[in-house]
């Protein structure tokens, strides 16, 4: 059988836990995607540095859109980040020549999503990124495959590790919002721009795209009412926890008769709920449709196993034959939708 021909760019936490996979299950993934999984061409800033997996038996590009070009690449791996630059003009560029393309870059997606779903469709490619989406929790496929007899009424969630522990360490050991932030410094968690996690960027991005799948509307970061945790004090965990509280930062989407709400801010959730028990580096997802009732997805939103594992799964289905992009083949039909006037408590 043909092996599907992986080119992938970036070669950092996620991509080069990618190819140790690749590497490490090359039977387990040739037996589930009914085909073998090849890496033809890597690509990165800095060739000599050190990945901790071997990457001399595949061809090295420099440049990503040459890489996203190339006749032996069946599909683009985009894992570099960034919502411009080269991860926007290599993604064009893959989807334009009819590649396949797989991606964790929530930012990219979250600013240029429908435009990059409609290059899809042009060309008849399959744009897929349930990486991008709190890791390695499959929720975009729980979404578009498992619950799709439903109407989805709400989708609510924790979905940036980072914030959730800050204030769980806030919360747990008494530490000042400053104190804890040095702490997840330390432990590597925050993205180089620290105000993309602690600023609730991040997790907007990817409550943005939850929606568009949940709702069936046009991804639309700019309507989300943003807030993020820096103005959280000691003394907010404390008072909410008087009350059996614990302060979240939470996402919430759903669609009333008022538009489309979206909103990421820090929100009280009893201290007893799933959401409420949630600690450290996390995510959760809560899903509420009209026939199956509530769904709580739980697991590691971020590091290298879990993302790769996400990313994996994209590729399995796009090696069984998948046509279908995350946002569906309907990128016309995917409807701009109102922003809620108000929100609601
Ligand atoms: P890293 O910063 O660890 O890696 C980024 C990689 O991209 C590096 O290998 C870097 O090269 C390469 N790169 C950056 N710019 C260029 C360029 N202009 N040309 C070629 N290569 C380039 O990022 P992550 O692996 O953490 O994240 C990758 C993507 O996955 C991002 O979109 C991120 O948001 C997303 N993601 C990450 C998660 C995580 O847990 N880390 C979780 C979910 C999503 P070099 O190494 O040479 O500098
Ligand atoms: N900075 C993100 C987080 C990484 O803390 O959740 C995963 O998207």
């Amino acid at each position: 059988t043909e092996p599907l021909r992986l080119g992938i760019a970036g070669l950092g936490t996620v991509g080069a836990g990618v190819v140790k996979i690749v590497r490490q299950k090359a039977g387990l993934l040739e037996a589930r995607g009914g085909r073998p999984i090849a890496i033809s061409a890597v690509c990165a800033r800095n060739r000599a540095k050190d990945r901790g997996v071997s990457l001399d038996c595949y061809d090295w590009e420099d440049d990503p859109v040459a890489l996203a070009q190339r006749d032996d690449v069946d599909v683009f791996v985009e894992l570099m980040g960034g919502s411009d630059g080269p991860a926007k003009a290599a993604t064009e560029a893959a989807l334009k020549a009819g590649k396949d393309v797989v991606s964790a870059n929530k930012a990219l997606l979250a600013h240029h999503g429908q435009a990059l779903a409609q290059a899809a469709e042009a060309s008849g490619a399959v744009l897929r990124f349930e990486a991008a989406v709190a890791g390695g929790i499959p929720v975009v496929k729980a979404l578009t495959e498992g619950l799709a007899g439903n109407d989805i009424e709400r989708v609510m969630g924790v979905m940036n590790g980072t914030c959730n522990y800050i204030l769980t360490r806030m919360e747990s050991a008494g530490l000042t919002y400053e104190q804890a932030f040095a702490e997840a410094d330390g432990l590597g968690y925050l993205e180089a721009d620290p105000n993309l996690d602690v600023g609730g960027i991040d997790a907007g991005h990817k409550l943005s795209l939850l929606a568009s799948i949940a709702f069936g509307t046009q991804v639309a970061f700019d309507d989300v009412e943003l807030e993020g945790i820096g103005r959280v004090s000691i003394e907010d965990i404390r008072q909410a926890a008087d009350m059996g509280y614990k302060v979240k930062l939470l996402g919430v989407c759903q669609m009333s008769g008022r538009g489309l709400e979206q909103r990421m801010s820090p929100c009280l959730v009893p201290a007893l709920s799933p959401l409420g028990q949630l600690e450290g580096g996390t995510n959760m997802v809560v899903i509420e449709g009209d026939q199956v009732g509530q769904i709580v997805l739980r697991g590691a939103g971020a590091g290298e196993g879990p993302t790769a594992s996400a990313v994996l799964g994209d590729v399995l289905d796009i090696a069984r034959g998948t046509r279908v992009s995350t946002f569906g083949q309907l990128s016309d039909k995917l409807v701009k939708a109102e922003p809620a006037k108000t929100s609601t408590p």
